[in-house]
Order: C-alpha cells, then sequence, then structure tokens
C-alpha cells in the first residue's frame, strides 16, 4: 500500500510541475496573433482502430497547394530535439487579430491538377491531420468525454463520404480561447479548428459568404479550383495559462490506466520480493556449509558453486566487445536517469517542443565521459591489453550502429518526400556534436579508467579451465534468457505501450511519473533475474557467466521486439511498403538500445554479486 500512496504522490507532484520553462506571451487588443503550420501526420482513426501510414509532409509540399504567405514561405528555427521529431514550422497567411471575430475572410484560391487530387485523396483516405500552431499551443478537435472537454492534436485534412468519395475540407473555423490577466492584457489558452468541406465561390464584388453545403470533391480527370475560407472566433476562457495544457494531456478512462499500473506493480514487487527472499536465504544456506566444512577438516566432496571458484573469475570471451557495451550501457543509464529526473522537476514541458530529445542528446553527450570509464575500466579487469582500440570503440561502435541505421531510415524518408526526413545540415550537427564533444570526453574518461586499479578478485584463477559438466536442459542459452526476459518486461510494458502510442499516435507524453516508477521496477527486476541465473548457473558448475548475465538481463528487448510487432498488427495497419520498413526499422532500433541498457545493467550488478558470494566462502 505504502507504494500506491508514493505512486500517487509522484504522479500528482509531475501533473503539479510539468509547466515551467516558457514564458506567457501577452497580447493586445487588434495585436497580430501568428499561426503556424507544421507538418501533416497521419492521425488514429477512431473508425478503423488503427493509423494507416507513419509519414509526415511538409505542409507546403506542392501536392497539397495549400495557401502560401505572399512573401514565401519561412521556416520558423527549431531546436535539434524537435527537427528529430519531424517538426517542419513555417508561418502561414493567416490572419488573426486579438479580440476581432471574423464571420468569413477568404485565404486564397487554388488549382489542383488531376496528379495533385490523386496525392491529396490518397492522403484524405489516409486520414491525415494539420497541426497548426497558435502562440505555440497546437490546434486541436474538442470532443466531448463525460462533461470535461478537451483536445486531440491535429484536425482531419478531409473526410471520406458514405459514397467512399474523399472530400478536401476548405473552410476552417478556427476557435481562439483567451484569457484576460488583470492587467488587461490577454493570452491565448486554447485552440480549436472545426474544417469544413465548402464550395465557397466569391461574388462579383469580390465579397464572399461561408457555408455552402456543396462538398469540395477533387476530381482525378481535370483540374479542380478550390477557394480557402476560414473564420475566427474569441472565445473569453477563465483558463489561465498556466494550467492551458491540460486539455490536451487530457487521459481517457485514467482509473483503468492507474488499475493495470497499480496491479502490475504489485505482482512484479510481490515476484522479485519473493524470488530475493529464497535466493538470499539458500545462499547464506550454502555458506555456512561452505565454511563449516572447512572447520572440520573434513575431506569431503564439495558441490555446489565453490567448486568454480577457481575458474569463475577467468577472463570472458570478446572482453572488448563486452566492456565496450558495458560502457555504452552505462552512459546510456546515466542520460536516461538525468532525463527522467530532468522531466520530473518539470523542465521538460509540452509547449517547448522537442525539449525531450535535445535533453537526451546533450545529457548522452555528456556522458560520454562516463561510458570511456566503465569500459576501461572492466575492460582492464578482463585482463585486455589493446587499451588503445578500447578507448576508441567506445564512443563509436553503439552511437555508430544506431547513427547508420538512422541514416539508412532517413533515406527512405527522404525517398518518400516525406518532411520527416532529417536535414543534411542536422546530421552534420549530430556528427559534430559526436566528435567534437562525445569522443573526447569518452577518450578522457578511458584515461581515468586504466589508470584506476582493476576490480580485484576474492579468488585466484587456476592456470587450467575447468571441464564444464553436462548442463540441465533448463540452463541452455535461448530457453533461460528468454525466460529472464519476462519478468522485467511486465514492469515495463504498459509504458512502452504508452509511448507507442505517443509515437505512432502523436499524442502528448507526459507520464514521466509512471516511467521513472517502471523504470526502477525495472532495474529491480532485471537485477533479480540476473543474479538468480549467474547462481544456478554456477550452481551448475558453469562458469561462463558473462555473457550469459549479460544476454539475460537484456533479453527484455526481445519482447520490447515483439510488442512493437504485435502494436503494429493490431493498432497499425500501414498501407505501403515504407511505412512499414520505417516502423521496424525504428523498433529494431529502439529495441537494441533496450538491449544494451539492460544488457549492462544486469552484468554490472551479477559481477558484484559473484564477487561478493565468492568472497564470503573461505578457500584452502
Ligand atoms: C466572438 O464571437 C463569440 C461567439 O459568437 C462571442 O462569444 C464572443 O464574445 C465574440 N468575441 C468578441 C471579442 O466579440
Amino acid at each position: 500500500m505504502l507504494n500506491l500512496t508514493v505512486l500517487f504522490v509522484l504522479a500528482s507532484v509531475c501533473r503539479a510541475f510539468y509547466l515551467p520553462g516558457v514564458s506567457p506571451t501577452d497580447y493586445e487588443a487588434d495585436q497580430r496573433v501568428p499561426l503556424l503550420v507544421n507538418s501533416l501526420t497521419p492521425s488514429y482513426s477512431s473508425q478503423s482502430r488503427n493509423v494507416k501510414s507513419i509519414i509526415p509532409y511538409d505542409y507546403y509540399n506542392k501536392n497539397f497547394n495549400f495557401c502560401k504567405p505572399s512573401e514565401g514561405p519561412k521556416h520558423q528555427s527549431e531546436s535539434l530535439g524537435s527537427i528529430l521529431f519531424g517538426d517542419r514550422i513555417f508561418n502561414s497567411p493567416f490572419e488573426l487579430y486579438m479580440l476581432r471575430n471574423e464571420s468569413c475572410k477568404q485565404l486564397c484560391s487554388s488549382t489542383y491538377t488531376a496528379q495533385q487530387a490523386v496525392f491529396v485523396n490518397r492522403k484524405i483516405r489516409q486520414e491525415y491531420n494539420l497541426n497548426w500552431l497558435i502562440d505555440g499551443l497546437p490546434a486541436g478537435t474538442e470532443t466531448l468525454d463525460g462533461n470535461e472537454i478537451y483536445y486531440s492534436l491535429g484536425f482531419p485534412l478531409g473526410q471520406v463520404t458514405e459514397d467512399r468519395v474523399p472530400i478536401l475540407n476548405t473552410h476552417y473555423n478556427i476557435i481562439v480561447e483567451y484569457h484576460t490577466t488583470r492587467a488587461g492584457k490577454h493570452r491565448v489558452v486554447g485552440v480549436s479548428v472545426d474544417p469544413y468541406s465548402e464550395r465557397n465561390k466569391p461574388a462579383e464584388d469580390g465579397s464572399i459568404t461561408c457555408g455552402s453545403e456543396e462538398a469540395v470533391e477533387l476530381t482525378v480527370t481535370d483540374d479542380t479550383q478550390v477557394v480557402f475560407t476560414y473564420s475566427v472566433t474569441w472565445v473569453p476562457s477563465s483558463t489561465v495559462w498556466a494550467t492551458r495544457w491540460d486539455k490536451y494531456l487530457h487521459v481517457f478512462n485514467p482509473s483503468i490506466q492507474w488499475f493495470s499500473l497499480a496491479n502490475s506493480i504489485i505482482s512484479v514487487l510481490f515476484l522479485t520480493g519473493m524470488v530475493a527472499t529464497i535466493l538470499l536465504r539458500t545462499l547464506r544456506k550454502d555458506i555456512a556449509r561452505y565454511n563449516e566444512i572447512d572447520l572440520t577438516e573434513e575431506i569431503q566432496e564439495d558441490s555446489g558453486w565453490k567448486l568454480v571458484h577457481g575458474d569463475v573469475f577467468r577472463s570472458p570471451k570478446n572482453r572488448m566487445l563486452l566492456s565496450v557495451f558495458l560502457g555504452s550501457g552505462a552512459q546510456l543509464f546515466f542520460m536516461g536517469g538525468a532525463t527522467l529526473v530532468f522531466a520530473l522537476l518539470g523542465f521538460l514541458s509540452p509547449s517547448n517542443r522537442g525539449s525531450l530529445t535535445t535533453v537526451m542528446i546533450v545529457f548522452y553527450t555528456f556522458f560520454g565521459f562516463v561510458g570511456g570509464y566503465v569500459s576501461a575500466r572492466f575492460y582492464k579487469t578482463f585482463g585486455g591489453e589493446a587499451f588503445k582500440l578500447n578507448a576508441i570503440l567506445t564512443p563509436i561502435l553503439v552511437p555508430g550502429i544506431v547513427f547508420s541505421v538512422f541514416v539508412l531510415l532517413n533515406f527512405f524518408l527522404i525517398f518518400a518526400h516525406s518532411s520527416g526526413a532529417v536535414p543534411f545540415g542536422t546530421m552534420l550537427a549530430l556528427i559534430a556534436i559526436w566528435f567534437v564533444i562525445s569522443i573526447p570526453l569518452s577518450a578522457l574518461g578511458s584515461f581515468l579508467g586504466f589508470k584506476r586499479e582493476a576490480f580485484s578478485f576474492p579468488v585466484r584463477t587456476n592456470q587450467i579451465p575447468r571441464q564444464i559438466p553436462t548442463q540441465p536442459k533448463s540452463l541452455r542459452l535461448v530457453p533461460s534468457v528468454l525466460f529472464a526476459g519476462i519478468l522485467p518486461f511486465c514492469a515495463i510494458f504498459i509504458e512502452v505501450y504508452y509511448i507507442y502510442n505517443s509515437l505512432w499516435f502523436h499524442k502528448v507524453y507526459y507520464m514521466f511519473g509512471f516511467l521513472f516508477v517502471c523504470c526502477l521496477l525495472m532495474i529491480m527486476t532485471t537485477a533479480t533475474v540476473t543474479v538468480l541465473l549467474t547462481y544456478f548457473l554456477l550452481c551448475a558448475e558453469n562458469y561462463h557467466w558473462q555473457w550469459r548475465a549479460f544476454f539475460a538481463a537484456g533479453a527484455c528487448s526481445v519482447y520490447i521486439l515483439l510488442q512493437a510487432v504485435v502494436y503494429l498488427v493490431f493498432k497499425l495497419s500501414l498501407g505501403g511498403f515504407i511505412s512499414n520498413v520505417l516502423y521496424i526499422g525504428y523498433s529494431v532500433l529502439l529495441s537494441f538500445v533496450v538491449f544494451v541498457l539492460t544488457g549492462s545493467i544486469g552484468f554490472i550488478v551479477a559481477f558484484f554479486f559473484v564477487r561478493k558470494i565468492y568472497g564470503s566462502i573461505k578457500i584452502d
């Protein structure tokens, strides 16, 4: 129960804290409020209950033919993280003035060629959303959940009628909620857009009336002339600026979420606790027995894990790779931890677009130091001698793999003319950060790591390796490792599900309190399970525990990949080849990172466990 209480407190704390970071903009009456446009993204359709594509497109992609500002679209400056996450923000020709209601304004008229019509109609069928920003707030669609109004991000590009005909939305009803401060200034606190498909035509004198009953269908045989119109309504609101994001962060049926989370937390804690208690008790008995035998000096056949004391600290195969992974894992661990703490303290408000990714990159870069240190120290402990190679590989191998896959996937995005493709300049910036900051820091870490003493071992390693007896079936590599991965996965899968939702359904992710608790649980279970497996392995007189511990702890990532596939099958129906390749590619990347991270956590815990137990028995 205590844990639950802590959880609730944590969650309420992080809800209360998510906001500082950006200061409000005050507007005078009749002052222009800019409307910015972001990429078009596929949306979650509540009818078919899936997402049909994952490729974002630029608002000013020539095929959409949207109205441009008279002086041409201008790209707005964005943070690194925001660019990496696919934001491409431009200005727009919409003219909004604080407090000035407009009933019908013409934006521009565009002619769609047959070819453009085919493109747009396909995007309407795939349920693409427009994403606008007014004063940093995304325009949403209002939905009623019980008595509460909330916004879902974006609004549809068009609809498909009952006769399966796609129609384009050409009239936008922009509703802006404002709050008047005591000083008489106005602030934007809510934005929603109701789009309509209306064939509005200007009269001969240039005036225009909106509200035509006729829908706009783009014909694929001929050019179609389309007039875009909009109206603006300013509605006073009692919502203050500080809480204006609440409507976006609305969680459906929070009680179910709480319930499932509490449920999984309790079961995971219970299982882990039980396993740990049993293990501790057995160990204590083992140690007492071993030490007793020594005292009575009976000549008795030793059994169990004591037998392998002369081999247990034998250097593992591929010690270079293992220590490089350990270094990268430690680096990821520190990055994740620091980012979570940052998020919990409320520095990553959702209004600060891409701040999460930016912060992660910054932390990853600076913790390169930790990576180098850990890698070097373990390499030395394993008895390795190619220090230079180790110092070079640590900051290059894992980030290099991730970066290469990322670049490869980026080619697919470029090929699809997607706005999600990361620009060349940003790529260069990433490489520069990597080489100029991360690698030198890592080298410094390596240097310090090599200068320190290697970890000492409580027992000496024999010259000649021991024969390993036949292993029981249950301890074979694949079953044992796969079995070990289940428990840590149970601790984290609900959060992973929400993270997928926020990635693919463009929901705002803000449940860092939950995430924090789940990560703690995952670390605990990973540690317990790895220690348990290592113990069984040593009892079976198998001293090749190092890689096994790493794999067992990393096995959680196999399940995360599986979950992604299940998610793909049941929640997404990605039409195109490219969407599927991208989805699988990003999922593999994510699970690789999880593998290195959890594998390292498990290995390091198992390492100190083995050192501890062999340190507490007497060996003649
Ligand atoms: C704009 O129109 C809405 C709805 O008709 C009304 O509630 C609001 O007071 C108007 N705003 C101004 C500033 O006139």
